[in-house]
């Protein structure tokens, strides 16, 4: 039998916890009841939506732009060098915006919907929503580890990007695009 090596701890540390919050934030959406008066900004309805729909832009805006910094700084971008000393800090403020962006949309969503699975879209939205919050802890957890595999950044980085865009899809498109997207 294999023996546990000094990073399965943080292994499972890394899976059960993301897993744990997406869960609980679940648990959450579909166990309280939706307050539609909740307020955006001080916005309501359909022009809270229309301000998550710009602020859910910015924020997929964001995750491209450190998709693009974690390339360079992996040397996987095309036809850049090695990426200059500032890009790390310019990738982690970039993603702590990200972070504090998402906060009072995915708020707004939570309190004003919850998670719903009325239609395919928005079973998509709701449950995406849930699974990105677990995977921005899971990325936090990763990052701070040296023990875990090279691979677990790169695919909680990842996670986290097709989250954003699918969200950003399943949602801010679909206000934006007259309540329509290819495919739902
Ligand atoms: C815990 C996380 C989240 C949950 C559970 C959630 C859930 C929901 C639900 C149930 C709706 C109503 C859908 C409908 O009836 O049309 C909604 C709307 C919306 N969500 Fe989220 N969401 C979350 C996070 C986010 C994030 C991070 C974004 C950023 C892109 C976002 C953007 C939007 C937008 C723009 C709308 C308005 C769509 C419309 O015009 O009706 N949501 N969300």
């Amino acid at each position: 039998m294999q023996r546990p090596t000094r990073s399965t701890p943080q292994a499972l540390t890394a899976i059960l916890l993301p897993v744990a919050v997406t869960l609980a934030l679940y648990w959450y959406g579909r166990s309280h009841t939706p307050d539609y008066e909740s307020g955006l900004f001080g916005l309501h309805y359909r022009d809270a939506n229309g301000l998550k729909a710009q602020l859910g832009t910015a924020l997929l805006g964001l995750a491209l732009v450190q998709l693009l910094l974690a390339l360079w700084i992996y040397h996987r971008l095309p036809g850049a060098g090695p990426a200059p000393r500032p890009v790390p800090t310019v990738h982690r403020i970039d993603g702590l915006l990200a972070f504090l962006l998402s906060l009072p949309i995915a708020y707004h969503c939570i309190t004003a919907y919850g998670v719903r699975l009325t239609t395919t879209r928005v079973a998509v939205h709701s449950i995406t929503g849930c699974v990105l919050y677990g995977a921005f802890v899971a990325k936090v957890l990763v990052v701070r580890s040296r023990r875990l595999p090279g691979w677990a950044l790169p695919t909680a980085g990842g996670l986290l990007v097709a989250a954003i865009a699918v969200l950003w899809y399943t949602a801010a498109l679909w206000n934006l695009d007259g309540r329509h997207v290819p495919g739902f």
